[in-house]
């Protein structure tokens, strides 16, 4: 049994079997958040890339709760220097941990963390394809429509989360043709309506993807679960 909460922007917390992992923590910082901080204990963070609307709490969250943080090598260790375990990982490689594994797959974007000294550049920018729970969830991360989603839908994915924001990621046109691409049972859109600039419907995109594709889409709010079966 898994469960998906979503924390809102691209911030979701899995549970399985009395583990916790969390990707992308933004939750203090993040304006569609109705969670803490303080209510995740989680063994695992994942983070696809380091602005900051993804690496969020990462640091006081591992922290206090002694959690693993995963991700791209340049970024992880800047979270080491901050006192964070860390496994660094890149693109195409797998790491395990409490109870499932990551494999880091390409994504267009960018990527730089904002400190108090500057803006730092750590590392590039990932999608995730987490199993975990009996399932396999493919996170898109921040990222353009790009031809090469087909293969990562060749790793069979359970379910899709994609965003669909526009502006600095893919819109709800391309996310669509991400669907056919990825050929997941579920989507779920992340990324969007957390600031104005970002505004999207989401009932027309999930009204798109289930009359146009073979998936189903799951509509979250912020602070909702989805138990996926
Ligand atoms: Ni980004
Ligand atoms: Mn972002």
């Amino acid at each position: 049994m898994l469960t998906i909460t979503f924390i809102g922007h691209s911030a979701f917390a899995l549970d399985s079997d009395g583990k916790q992992v969390l990707v992308d923590p933004f939750i203090s910082g993040n304006p569609a958040s109705t969670h803490k901080p303080e209510d995740f204990s989680p063994a695992t963070i994942l983070i696809t890339h380091a602005h900051n609307d993804h690496v969020g709490d990462t640091v006081d969250i591992a922290r206090r709760s002694a959690a693993t943080a995963i991700t791209v090598v340049e970024l992880a260790d800047y979270l080491e220097m901050q006192g964070v375990e860390v496994i660094a990982t890149n693109h195409g490689g797998t790491a395990s941990f409490n109870g499932g594994t990551v494999k880091f797959v390409p994504a267009w974007h960018s990527s730089s963390y904002t400190t108090m000294d500057g803006n730092l550049a750590p590392g590039v920018p990932a999608g995730l394809i987490v199993r975990f729970g009996g399932k396999t969830i493919y996170f898109a991360g921040d990222t353009a429509l790009f031809s090469d989603m087909k293969l990562i839908g060749e790793e069979g994915i359970d379910i899709a989360i994609l965003p669909i924001g526009d502006l600095f990621t893919m819109g709800p046109d391309d996310a669509v043709r991400a669907v056919t691409f990825v050929d997941p049972e579920i989507v779920i859109p992340c990324h969007y309506n957390t600031f104005p600039a970002l505004a999207q419907d989401g009932p027309a995109f999930k009204q798109r993807v289930d009359s146009e594709t073979g998936a189903t889409t799951i509509l979250l709010d912020p602070g909702q679960t989805y138990s996926a079966t």
